[in-house]
Formats: C-alpha cells, structure tokens, sequence
C-alpha cells in the first residue's frame, strides 16, 4: 500500500501533536504555517512546544517524513 501524504495547515497545540500522531501511524506529512520563526525551528527539529519533546521530530525531519514549509503553494 502506498505511504498517505497528509497535509497539516497549522503548527501549534493542535496540529504539531497531529503531525506526530500521523507520522508514528507511518504517514507523511507536510506541515503549513505562516510563521516563518516556527518553520526554521521545525525544520531544525526544534519542538516549541514544551510539552511534545523534540526527539521524534529530530527524525521525522531527518527522514524527511515531516516537511514544515511556509510555501502555500506546496497545498497543490
Ligand atoms: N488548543 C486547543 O485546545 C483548541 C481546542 C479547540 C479548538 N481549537 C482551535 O484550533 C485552532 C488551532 O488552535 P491552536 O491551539 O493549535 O493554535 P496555535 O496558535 O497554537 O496554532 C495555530 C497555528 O496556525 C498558524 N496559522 C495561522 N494562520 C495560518 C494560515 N492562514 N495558514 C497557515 N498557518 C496559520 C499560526 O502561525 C500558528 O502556528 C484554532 O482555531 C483554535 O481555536 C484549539
């Protein structure tokens, strides 16, 4: 079965907990936001959030199964 690509618009309480949840289910997922200090720090592997730690995403971003972008565009 082909991997689900998953579009995630907005990176906060909500939707960086969902990206985890669908990138632990084997899903990719691209992420969107708007704010451009959020996308560097994920794409750094930085979580902002205090309460979601930083280690699954070091390797989502590493494996390139998590893409946080702010380019719209990408929606297509
Ligand atoms: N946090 C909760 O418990 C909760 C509960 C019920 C409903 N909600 C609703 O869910 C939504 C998200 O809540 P949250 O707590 O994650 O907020 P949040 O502020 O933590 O995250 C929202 C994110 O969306 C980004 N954003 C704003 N406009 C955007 C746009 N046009 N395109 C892309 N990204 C954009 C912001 O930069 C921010 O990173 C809100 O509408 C909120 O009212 C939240």
């Amino acid at each position: 079965m082909p991997q689900p690509l998953i579009g995630i618009v907005g990176l906060g309480y909500v939707g960086l907990p969902l990206v985890r949840a669908f990138v632990s289910c084997g899903a990719s997922v691209i992420g969107f936001d708007v704010d451009q200090r959020k996308v560097d720090s994920l794409q750094q592997g930085k979580s902002y959030i205090r309460h979601l730690d930083s280690s699954w995403l070091q390797v989502a971003i590493e494996s390139k199964t998590f893409r946080p972008t702010h380019d719209m565009s990408r929606l297509e």
